[in-house]
């Protein structure tokens, strides 16, 4: 009998990012958010992970699936904030709150882009930042965060 427990794996869209395939897609590509999550689903399920995906435009909604996913046993989490990198001390607190593993990622490579976008209010506290990677970088968060909570690797 397979004893092995699926290891749960929230992964967190920020504001904005329902507009994949539709936004600026020079930058964010033609993916839509709904093929993005579907296709990291599979990858999770290859590797034994249920990934369990919401997308919010709301900080609170965002701040409270955080502290849900204590109370959810959710181990690890991914997160694009979206804008909110830059601005949410109430996304960092969450963090800080919940003491859960997760990986920053974003789609752009955001240092070579407005120099407000060179600051994350999450990236110290982070276990691991993906940034610029395109989509792709959501399949290397996942790998990633697999790898931390196996403790397999880990900065921390
Ligand atoms: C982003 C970068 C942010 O600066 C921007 O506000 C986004 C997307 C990215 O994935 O590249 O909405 O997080």
């Amino acid at each position: 009998m397979n004893q092995e427990k699926h290891k749960k794996i929230l992964l967190i869209n920020g504001v904005n990012l329902n507009l994949l395939g539709m936004r600026e897609p020079e930058i964010y590509g033609s993916t839509t958010l709904k093929m993005l999550e579907s296709h990291l689903v599979e990858c999770g399920k290859a590797c034994d992970i249920d990934l369990i995906t919401m997308q919010s435009n709301r900080e609170y909604e965002i701040v409270e699936a955080i502290h849900a996913a204590k109370q959810n046993n959710i181990e690890g989490i991914i997160i694009n904030p979206g804008a909110f990198t830059h601005t949410s001390i109430a996304i960092r607190d969450a963090f800080l709150g919940v003491e859960i593993p997760f990986v920053e990622i974003h789609i752009s490579n955001v240092f070579s882009r407005e120099s407000f976008r060179h600051t994350s209010y999450l990236s110290d506290i982070a276990n691991g930042v993906i940034v610029g990677c395109g989509l792709y970088g959501y399949e290397l968060a996942l790998l990633n965060i697999t790898n931390i909570i196996s403790n397999k690797y880990s900065n921390k």
